[in-house]
């Protein structure tokens, strides 16, 4: 969209917003469950290991229709028969596959977790191209799912969750990682501001891991570097979290966010092994 410079109302539109950000207009708050997982549709980005896995089990468990995306074939047909979800072989970085994923599930919620692995390295050492891999990757997906969300559109009401871990407290040791998470969490942002502009009643929320999870492949390698750089084990490194976060708590967790009206208004919630659900935004009222 372009914007005439003496349109001061597309100006306070565009602008305002996105410098607070934005309630969807009609969702009133309610008390107890907002949204019954039984026979939803939700479209899992990265089910078919790690983090995904365990929210796949846990929405399976809420009898949600899942489909699951990701591009190894193996896993993909693992996670289908022993969930019985739906599955649909894709790389969330072409350029097609969020509108084709989208076009054939229409889905009630879509939850883009998949991510690429961070190469480590400190700062000091770290070269450019491995410092903005997680740029290319994790924040391309991001811009090409939520305009396919935005523009397909996908249904009123429709929920898109957002993953922006290491966007609080950032990760020293992954290059580019936490600002590229954290350019996810302006991108809902945004997303929420272009939704109540063209009246799309779609709401986009943010999730935050707050600690590394062991078992993941994300996980796995950054606890490892850690582990090196500290001169302790990986388990060791992982207990200086507290209370680990398996991806099966991952899972129940973001089922609870999205199904209890104490979190409706939240815009990005923490998700955490000792302390559980943290709402760290609200939607400006
Ligand atoms: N593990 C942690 O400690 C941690 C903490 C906070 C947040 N996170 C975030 O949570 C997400 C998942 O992390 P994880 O540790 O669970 O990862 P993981 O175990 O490596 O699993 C990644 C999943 O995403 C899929 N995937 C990766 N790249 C893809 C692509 N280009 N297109 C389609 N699918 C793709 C993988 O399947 P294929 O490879 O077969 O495609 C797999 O299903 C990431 O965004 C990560 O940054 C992780």
């Amino acid at each position: 969209m372009v914007l005439k410079e003496s349109d001061r109302a597309a100006q306070d539109r565009w602008l305002v917003p996105a410098l607070s950000n934005v309630l969807p207009a009609d969702l009133s708050t309610t008390e107890g469950e907002i949204m019954n997982l039984e026979g939803r549709k939700v479209v899992v980005t990265g089910g078919s290991r790690g983090l995904g896995l365990g929210l796949v089990e846990a929405l399976v468990h809420r009898r949600a229709h899942v489909t699951v995306v990701a591009r190894g074939a193996a896993a993909l047909q693992a996670v289908r028969d022993r969930l019985k979800v739906d599955v649909l072989q894709a790389d969330i970085t072409d350029d097609s596959s969020a509108r084709d994923v989208l076009t054939r599930t229409s889905p009630d919620v879509l939850v883009l977790n998949a991510g690429s692995k961070p190469r480590m390295g400190s700062l000091d050492e770290i070269s450019w191209e491995d410092f903005s891999a997680p740029w290319n990757t994790d924040v391309k997906a991001g811009l090409l799912w939520m305009q396919a969300a935005l523009t397909l559109p996908m249904n009123p009401g429709a929920r898109v969750l957002v993953g922006s871990s290491g966007a609080v407290n950032g990760s020293p040791l992954s290059g580019g990682y936490g600002g590229a998470k954290r350019m996810l969490w302006l991108m809902a942002k945004y997303a929420n501001t272009v939704s109540a502009a063209r009246k799309l009643d779609l709401r986009f929320q943010v999730l935050v891991p707050m600690q590394i999870i062991g078992g993941t492949g994300v996980g796995d390698e950054a606890a490892g570097a850690y582990a090196r750089a500290y001169g302790v084990s990986p388990q060791e490194f992982l207990a200086r979290f507290g209370a680990p976060l398996l991806p099966r708590d991952f899972g129940d967790q973001v089922v609870t966010m999205l199904t209890d009206a104490a979190y409706e208004n939240a815009l990005a919630v923490g998700l955490k092994g000792d302390t559980g659900i943290s709402v760290l935004e609200e939607f400006a009222a």
